[in-house]
Formats: C-alpha cells, sequence, structure tokens
C-alpha cells in the first residue's frame, strides 16, 4: 500500500474544487482497502472514502486525514441465471459505471440502460440509490460487497437490507460512515425489453416501434447532453456534481400549499405521484421560478444554462462560492414557496 501525502482533490472531482487529502491511497484490491483502513485507525486519521469524485463538493481545505480511493475493478459475470432468469454480475467498486452500462447493452442484458451517461464509479451506485430516465439501481442491485469499518471485516448486503428509496440507503442514512462499499453484484435481464416510461423518452421514441437497448441508450446520452448532464471535457456546464438539490418529496397539505402558491402566480406545478400518497415535485422548476434561471452568474459559480438543478464551476469557483449560491438559493425557494431544498451531493469537509 502506497500512502501519498497532500494529493489535491479538485481534479478528482466532476465539480473540479476542493483542497488537498493530508494523506491518500489509492486501493486497488480489498486486501489494500483494509490496509489502508488499519493504518487510519492507528493513526487515528479521519478516513473519507472516495469514488468516481462525480456527487461531491469537498471543502477548500481539504480533508485533513485519509482519503481512501477505491479502484476495485472487474466486471465477472456469475455462471447460470437467478430463480428470476436473470443473469448476475460482480462488478468492483472502481470500475466507471458508464462502462458497465455500456458492456451491459452491448451483451443485451436489460436493467441499467436508463442510466446511460452518467457519471462516476459503481461503487458509488447503491449508496444515494442512482437513479435516472424512469430506472434505479436499487431494481437491479442483487447484493453489495462492504468493508464493515466496525471490525474491518467484508461483508455480503442483500438488496432489502440495504433499504432503498429516492436517492437514500442505509449507507447515506441509518447506517451513514460504517461501511465502505467494495463492489455491487447486478442482476439483469437476458434480451429484457428497454424501459421507456420517463416522459422525455417516451417523447423522443414517440410513433417509433419499440427502441433496442442500444437505441435507448443513445437516446438517453442524447436527452442528457442536451440538459448538460453529460460529462464534455471543456464544457463549462458539465463542472458540476449533476443536481445540486433533491426533488422534494411533500404531504398533502404541503403540495396543496405549494399548488395554491403556484396558483396565485398564474402557474401550474409539474408533479408526479412518488412514494406512498407522497408528492415528489420538481426541484429544478422551483429554483427557476426563484429568481435563479438557467445561466444564472454569480461569480465564478452559477446555474447551468442547459438545466435550473445544476450549480456549475464557471472557472476557479470555490467550495465557498458554491455554497454561498446554495444558501440564496435554499433562502429564496424557502421564502417564495415554503418548501426546503435538501442538496443532493455529498458535501466533504463542510
Ligand atoms: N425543469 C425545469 N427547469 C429546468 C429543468 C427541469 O423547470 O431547468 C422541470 C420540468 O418541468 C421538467 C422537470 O423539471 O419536466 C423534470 O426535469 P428532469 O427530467 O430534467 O428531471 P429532474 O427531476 O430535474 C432528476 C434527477 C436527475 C436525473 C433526471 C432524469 C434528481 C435530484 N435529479 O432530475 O439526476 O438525471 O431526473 O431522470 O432526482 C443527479 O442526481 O445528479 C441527476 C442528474
Amino acid at each position: 500500500m502506497l500512502v501519498l501525502e497532500n494529493i489535491l482533490l479538485a481534479p478528482l472531482t466532476t465539480f473540479k474544487i476542493g483542497g488537498p487529502a493530508r494523506y491518500f491511497v489509492e486501493a486497488k484490491t480489498i486486501g489494500e482497502a483494509q490496509e489502508a483502513i488499519a493504518h487510519s485507525r492507528s493513526r487515528d486519521l479521519p478516513l473519507f472514502v472516495l469514488g468516481g469524485g462525480s456527487n461531491l463538493l469537498i471543502a477548500d481545505a481539504g480533508w485533513p486525514g485519509l482519503v481512501l480511493k477505491i479502484s476495485i475493478p472487474g466486471i465477472d459475470q456469475k455462471p447460470g441465471h437467478d430463480d428470476n432468469g436473470s443473469v448476475l454480475f460482480d462488478v468492483g467498486g472502481g470500475e466507471s459505471w458508464d462502462k458497465f452500462v455500456s458492456r451491459m447493452v452491448a451483451g443485451h442484458y436489460a436493467g441499467v440502460e436508463c442510466l446511460s451517461g452518467i457519471p462516476g464509479s459503481v461503487g458509488g451506485t447503491p449508496v444515494q440509490n442512482v437513479g435516472a430516465y424512469g430506472q434505479e439501481v436499487s431494481e437491479t442491485i442483487a447484493s453489495v460487497q462492504v468493508l464493515d469499518l466496525r471490525d474491518n471485516q467484508v461483508r455480503e448486503l442483500c438488496r432489502e437490507a440495504c433499504d432503498f428509496s429516492y436517492r437514500s440507503s442505509i449507507f447515506n442514512r441509518t447506517e451513514r460512515g460504517r461501511f465502505i462499499v467494495l463492489g455491487v453484484t447486478y442482476a439483469l435481464a437476458p434480451d429484457g425489453a428497454a424501459r421507456i416510461t420517463y416522459p422525455d423518452l417516451k417523447r423522443h421514441f414517440e410513433g417509433l416501434e419499440p427502441p433496442t437497448l442500444a437505441e435507448t441508450r443513445e437516446a438517453v446520452r442524447h436527452i442528457r447532453a442536451i440538459k448538460g448532464m453529460l460529462i464534455v471535457p471543456g464544457d463549462p456546464d458539465c463542472q458540476s456534481a449533476g443536481s445540486f438539490f433533491k426533488n422534494p418529496i411533500l404531504s398533502e397539505e404541503q403540495h396543496e400549499d405549494l399548488n395554491q402558491r403556484a396558483a396565485t402566480r398564474g402557474l401550474t406545478l409539474p408533479s408526479y405521484p412518488a412514494l406512498e400518497s407522497r408528492k415528489k415535485v420538481s426541484a429544478a422548476w422551483l429554483v427557476e421560478r426563484s429568481g435563479f434561471a438557467k445561466g444564472f452568474g454569480f461569480g465564478p459559480v452559477g446555474i447551468s444554462t442547459r438545466h435550473a438543478l445544476a450549480i456549475v464551476n464557471r472557472g476557479g469557483a470555490t467550495a465557498a462560492d458554491v455554497l454561498a449560491l446554495k444558501d440564496q438559493i435554499q433562502q429564496r425557494v424557502e421564502e417564495i414557496w415554503g418548501v426546503y431544498l435538501e442538496p443532493e451531493p455529498v458535501l466533504v469537509g463542510l
């Protein structure tokens, strides 16, 4: 295990923001990850685990302890099928998520095609239950291989044990800080049909034959590109952590109140039914109608010109700049709409 010192974290994130890690270890095997944890324990160093860096805002002061980057590779098909006829794939936490998706699509395995073009690594996907365009990873995750920091032992958690919901799991909620994701086992449907349920995708394929998985992947990447949610090097709209706020899930009363506030402004709320009887509303819509239009600039930070939910680093921004804009947005949205917007990326050292 190689322990590096004072490694700048900004280049390892899609936001391109963040100070140095005091110590830095890249683990390519489970053994190296265990060794790094033992090292941080014995020296009392606070530990932060880095994956693909696509959903993070790291403090300008960086991380005072040890940053452990999980780079465990591998996409391995298990022999046979599970009880539902699905094929299981063991995937290393360090694999690129989009590389895995492209492999599955090429092999005609359905279940992750709508999750094309998402930056980041496989290990990050169960933590926030990555979802987009009508699919969530919780639908295809069979189990998650983790290191339990309580005893530095490897464990296998089944899907139910992860307790997935919208952008949430035990990993970022009840058991936050306890587990490090080493790998994920996905169950995919061989020769399954593409999932065309999200409005943007339905519109894209309207009047056409049901698309193949490959056509669906291309459509999703195209739609993401239009929204500035596909990483294109050099494109300033992509220097972000994707959606900066979660779509709030409201109670009936909160939803009714919001509807009335919209009506008094002559507006109709775009809304879709979420879990249970609660209502999920569009955070992007609220942000845009609170004085933060697409392209809004606030010094070195701003709002993406193509999607109101992405805060972008327009060049040379600090974490403090991002937080200042975040605070402004939260305040205005709460004043006008009575809704609290919860940040979606993980805030590190902040
Ligand atoms: N809208 C606006 N202004 C905008 C963009 C959208 O008013 O600038 C409204 C429109 O009414 C639109 C609705 O918001 O119909 C929904 O927009 P979109 O389809 O872009 O989805 P989203 O709810 O804003 C979520 C995820 C994205 C994911 C898309 C597609 C969250 C926090 N974000 O965005 O995930 O790609 O759906 O499924 O749930 C991410 O998490 O980083 C991310 C990019």
